[in-house]
């Protein structure tokens, strides 16, 4: 599915961000634009520009649909043996980035047997270059046998092991620093959700992220909600496309208008076969982190393919 961006114009002031007459497509302007020399844009994209136009891709953001895998501690060599195969044969949508986490002992193992087009990523690394640092697990490392990402902030190293944002920061920043990509995942507790604090705690998570890294270049943000991961909870397509528009504003407030459109939003947190269609329209959501699901071939590129649910009727 080639497509094409379009800016419907060139660069607006703030008050003409966006045209009211496309807010059935891109969500209404943000009312305050702090980056006086920005030149963010509506987006829509075209199937094709010669043939006459059928359909309009449902995105704000202009990167690539991305759907990553987070296998966590999960599988032996037999199953991931299996996993791959099934992925192997998988058809693939062309315009998704992919990428699998496996634990670190099966990357390996996953990189000599895994097609080129998916990307492998680590679950976590260490803030800074090796040494002696028992258990952990270096970036150099990680590229020496193929990463090209790392999974850093996830709501299972924050909340069971205790990492904080700081620390979290540190880890993007060196991961960067060498080239590896980061998948960089905020998200509230239920207790947080119910205090009316989501947005507080996404922005500071962010801000933590903001603050350590020099560029949002290699950066993929997963908001996660922490009550729906693991848990068959999956947040609603409102509620999730709720917290994502929140999130691509505050990069456009704070870092830039252009890291704001380019900066893939992914959602995560029991997204499935059944869920993922639903989500997948949300403008600002921009693809998945997936869980268990990611650990059935089959129902994983189902996800993965979600992305042709970001057309919608003319
Ligand atoms: P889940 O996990 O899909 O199993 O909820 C998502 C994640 O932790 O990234």
């Amino acid at each position: 599915m080639a497509m094409l961006s379009t800016a419907l114009s060139g660069p607006k002031s703030a008050t003409s961000y966006c045209a009211p007459e496309f807010s059935g497509l891109r969500r209404l302007c943000p009312n305050n634009n702090s980056n006086s020399n920005s030149h963010s844009q509506s987006f829509l994209r075209f199937s094709s520009p010669r043939k006459p136009l059928k359909s309009v891709v449902a995105m704000a953001g202009t990167g690539t649909f991305f759907v990553g895998g987070n296998w966590k501690c999960n599988g032996t060599k037999e199953s991931i043996t299996k996993l791959v195969s099934d992925l192997n044969s998988a058809k693939l949508e062309s315009d998704v980035d992919v990428v699998v986490a496996p634990p670190f002992v099966y990357i390996d193992q996953v990189k000599s047997s895994l097609t080129d087009r998916i990307e492998i990523a680590a679950q976590n690394s260490w803030i800074g270059k090796g040494g002696a640092f028992t258990g952990e697990i270096s970036v150099e490392q990680l590229k020496d046998i193929g990463c090209k990402w790392v999974i850093l902030g996830h709501s299972e190293r924050r909340h069971v092991i205790g990492e904080d944002n700081q620390f979290i920061g540190k880890k993007a920043a060196y991961a960067l620093s060498q080239g590896l990509g980061v998948i960089a995942c905020i998200g509230e507790l239920l207790e947080e959700r119910e205090a009316g604090k989501t947005f507080d705690v996404c922005y500071q998570q962010l801000k933590a992220f903001a603050d350590a890294v020099p560029s949002w270049d290699n950066i993929v943000i997963a908001y996660e909600p922490v009550w729906a991961i693991g848990t068959g909870v999956v947040a609603t397509p409102v509620q999730a496309q709720e917290v994502h528009v929140a999130v691509r504003d505050w990069l456009k407030n704070n870092v830039s208008a252009e890291v704001a459109s380019k900066t893939r939003i992914i959602y995560g947190g029991s997204v499935n076969g059944g869920n993922c269609a639903e989500l997948a329209k949300q403008e600002d959501i921009d693809g998945f982190l997936v869980g268990g699901a990611s650990l059935k071939g089959p129902e994983f590129a189902t996800i993965v393919n979600s992305v042709t649910c970001k057309k919608v009727a003319a």
